[in-house]
């Protein structure tokens, strides 16, 4: 049963991991969160996953931590879902292949922050999304805090922590929070599609390239050249470098096998 809380299927190099508790708005339980550990780390090392696509079964993304759980928790037992939960979005963020969040509705507190973990963000015309946390007298704890200012910059951010505000699709767009919004009917159709264009490129690059990019942003302009750099030199003795040349000259498509 504890398998389910988590729907994991493959299609064409594409994975799509679906939260499956839509009769608590897909709320982050501890079995659903240790499910989504163990869904991602069956996916991290299989060469033939290329993009995984995170989204949230009937109505909601994911309404966050499981309230009615954490009720009944110790100060202790709080302690260790926040540090398991922090970890999951650390994972996610850290994720050798891209992940690509669908928001495809509610994205509050917790959910909200698995989004932001993600490295694409498209949303549900219909979604909402929200750090609500300090309307509970807590504050994000799964990475919220730091992630969404980096995002948006610290004063919007600092307004949606603040005061806990719940935004629709089309303001997420207007401030940088999601890269696209797209009727609700055809939102996995368009994640797919970004997944499949993404699946085209190396993949070794685009492992690099995601590293580069987040190691980089957290430090000076010239460490970030400097990881920029290693991260090219990866990419430089592969298979798939010498088969983009070869595609290119034989004016083909290449066939990259993450070699
Ligand atoms: N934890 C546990 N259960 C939750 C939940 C959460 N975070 N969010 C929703 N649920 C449950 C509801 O209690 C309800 O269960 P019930 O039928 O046993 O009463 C069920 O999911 C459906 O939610 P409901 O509120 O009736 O649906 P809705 O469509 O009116 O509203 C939300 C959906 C997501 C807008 C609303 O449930 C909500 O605001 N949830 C809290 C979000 C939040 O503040 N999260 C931050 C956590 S730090």
């Amino acid at each position: 049963m504890e398998e389910n809380l988590v729907i994991s299927d493959v299609a064409e190099g594409i994975a799509n991991l679906t939260l499956n508790r839509p009769e608590a708005m897909n709320a982050f339980s501890v079995a659903m969160l240790q499910a989504m550990g163990r869904a991602l780390a069956d996916l991290r090392f299989d060469p033939a996953i290329r993009v995984v696509i995170v989204t949230g079964a009937g109505k909601a993304f994911s309404a966050g931590a499981d309230l009615k759980e954490r009720a009944g928790m110790s100060p202790e037992q709080v302690k260790a879902f926040i540090f398991n939960i922090r970890r999951l979005m650390d994972d996610i963020e850290l994720f050798p292949k891209p992940v690509i969040a669908a928001v495809n509705g509610a994205a509050f507190g917790g959910g909200m922050e698995l989004a932001l973990a993600a490295d694409i963000r498209l949303a549900a015309d219909t979604a909402q999304m929200g750090l609500t946390e300090t309307r509970l007298a807590i504050i994000p704890g799964a990475g919220g805090t730091q992630r969404l200012p980096r995002l948006i910059g610290k004063g919007l951010a600092k307004e949606m922590i603040f005061t806990g505000r719940r935004i629709n699709a089309q303001e997420a767009l207007r401030i940088g929070l999601v890269n696209h919004v797209h009727p609700a009917e055809e939102l996995m159709a368009a994640s797919r599609r970004l997944a499949a264009d993404i699946c085209e490129s190396g993949p070794i690059a685009v492992e690099q390239a995601k590293y580069a990019i987040n190691r980089g942003s957290e430090t000076d302009l010239n460490t970030g050249l400097a990881i920029e750099s290693n991260a090219y030199w990866i990419c430089i003795p592969t298979e798939d470098r010498l088969e983009g040349l070869a595609a290119f000259r034989e004016k083909r498509k290449p066939i990259y096998r993450g070699k």
